[in-house]
């Protein structure tokens, strides 16, 4: 069903189409950074074809939801936000409600039966044919299949950001190939494929020259990509861009030589996510991750020695089927040694397709409850050991507009003094540190 939307016929319709009535587009974001990127590039198709973008619900003809099916939580929040929907289809018949994302392309069908008011989902390749679907009035469901995966890899070859933003998300590769024992992107997203090393640095440069002076280079596992290494030197070197990130570095192919490159390259921020997972070695092969507690703290350790001032943050997911108090208590233990910047932790959620859903979910909600709450103390103590290394220093952030900004570490930074439009620099002098965030005041 997907073939007949190509790419080709896609552009040339809205070259043809650019004259009509001008409609108006609400697009709302869940999930991660791939999403936030995928939403950045629709938007721009949509402005090609002539539509006003709004972030008022309201003013809506066309409503695109691009969801998230990494957790149940995930999926419950997007259901029931759309299910509210239903009232705005009545009072506006012609409304066209949109389901984008990995939600439509894990519930397909499942989706148009739960909630009629909603015309087309469409999965995350897909996705970018909306506008040429609307064109023609198709409704239903197109979901990705193996050659839809294939052709959006031309499908980002422009620059994919903002003009009110300062930073700009390039995805170097797309899907994963690890299939974590509890993970579903590897099923909604496909296999990886690497972007060319030259559209990457090529799009960078494009961006720099509409003035973006950030770039994050996304990837599920981004520094799989065969040409990491040189895509970071170079986008390093480029004249204008003077932050480069790079999310989500996969443990097992972390070594110390990307370290070395980031302590090189003042362009390169001095930030690491890594994602841990847990720190029992049992439960890590029972997750299909492919690395040790012990490996992982190493490359820690490297970093905190190459670059004491790096900030990392990880992932940890508790509740895992079999895990131990043994065993979490091994979680415990690395992050004690590895005292991160930042923890995002969540509670093993089962997910349909995984090899861990056919697992016994063993682990009572009442003891992931507990876990979780005493991960996240320990997270929080960390984190503020870290953020107090800052008291009484000078920072130099990025404003995100207002008094608010970041560190090139990802620190948030919030200032008493003058504000500022997103992307000026700021000097702050900190004067408090949180565990989530920072306090000073702006002397620059
Ligand atoms: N590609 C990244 C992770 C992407 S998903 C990596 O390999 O690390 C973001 C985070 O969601 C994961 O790191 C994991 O901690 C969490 N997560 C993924 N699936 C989950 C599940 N089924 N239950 C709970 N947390 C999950
Ligand atoms: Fe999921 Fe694992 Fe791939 Fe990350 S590396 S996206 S956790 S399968
Ligand atoms: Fe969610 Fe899809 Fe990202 S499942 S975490 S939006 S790749």
């Amino acid at each position: 069903m997907g073939g007949q939307y190509s790419r080709e016929s896609s552009k040339k319709i809205m070259k043809n189409t650019s004259k009509r009535i001008k409609k108006t587009v609400y697009i709302k974001t869940f999930g991660c950074q791939m999403n936030k990127a995928d939403s950045r590039r629709l938007k721009e198709l949509f402005a090609m074809e002539g539509y006003n973008i709004t972030e008022k619900k309201s003013k809506a003809d066309v409503m695109v939801y691009n969801t998230c099916s990494v957790r149940g939580h995930a999926e419950n929040k997007a259901m029931s936000h759309l299910g509210r929907l239903k009232f705005a289809k009545k009072n506006k018949p012609d409304l066209k409600i949109c389901v984008v994302g990995c939600m439509a392309q894990r519930m397909g069908e499942e989706i148009i039966e739960r909630l009629p008011h909603v015309s087309i989902v469409v999965g995350p390749s897909t996705m970018f044919r909306i506008p040429l679907m609307i064109e023609e009035e198709v409704e239903g469901v197109v979901l990705d299949t193996a050659d839809s995966v294939k052709e959006f890899s031309d499908y980002i070859d422009e620059a994919a950001c903002e003009k009110s933003e300062y930073s700009g998300y390039i995805p170097i590769m797309k899907g994963c190939n690890n299939f974590c024992s509890y993970c579903i992107v590897p099923y909604v997203r496909g296999r990886e494929q690497y972007r060319d090393k030259s559209d990457v640095i090529n799009e960078c440069r494009s961006i720099a020259k509409k003035g973006i002076k950030e770039v994050m280079l996304l990837g599920q596992t981004v520094n799989s990509h065969p040409r990491f290494k040189d895509i970071l030197k170079e986008a390093a070197s480029i004249s204008g861009i003077e932050r480069v990130r790079f999310v989500t570095s996969y443990p097992g192919q972390m070594d110390r030589e990307i370290v070395d490159i980031v302590a090189e390259h003042s362009a390169l921020c001095n930030y690491f996510h890594i994602p841990l997972q847990s720190g029992s070695d049992r439960i890590l092969k029972k997750m299909n991750r492919k690395y040790t507690a012990e490996s992982f703290l190493d490359i820690v350790l490297y970093i905190r020695e190459k670059i004491p001032s790096a900030s990392v943050s990880t992932d940890i997911i508790v509740g895992f089927p079999e895990e131990k108090n043994a065993d979490f208590q091994k979680t415990l233990d690395i992050v004690e040694k590895a005292v991160f910047d930042q923890c995002f932790t969540f509670k093993y959620s089962p997910r349909p397709m995984t090899t861990a859903s056919k697992m016994d979910d063993d682990v009572s909600v009442k003891v992931k409850k507990e876990r979780l709450a005493i991960l996240n103390r320990e997270c929080e103590k960390r984190a503020l050991e870290r953020n107090k290394m800052l008291n009484g220093k000078r920072v130099e952030l990025f404003s995100e507009g207002g008094r608010k900004g970041r560190t090139d570490t990802y620190k948030i930074v919030f200032w008493e003094g003058s504000p500022s439009p997103p992307g000026e620099k700021v000097i702050v002098n900190v004067k408090k540190a949180m565990p989530h965030s920072l306090k000073g005041v702006r002397v620059l």
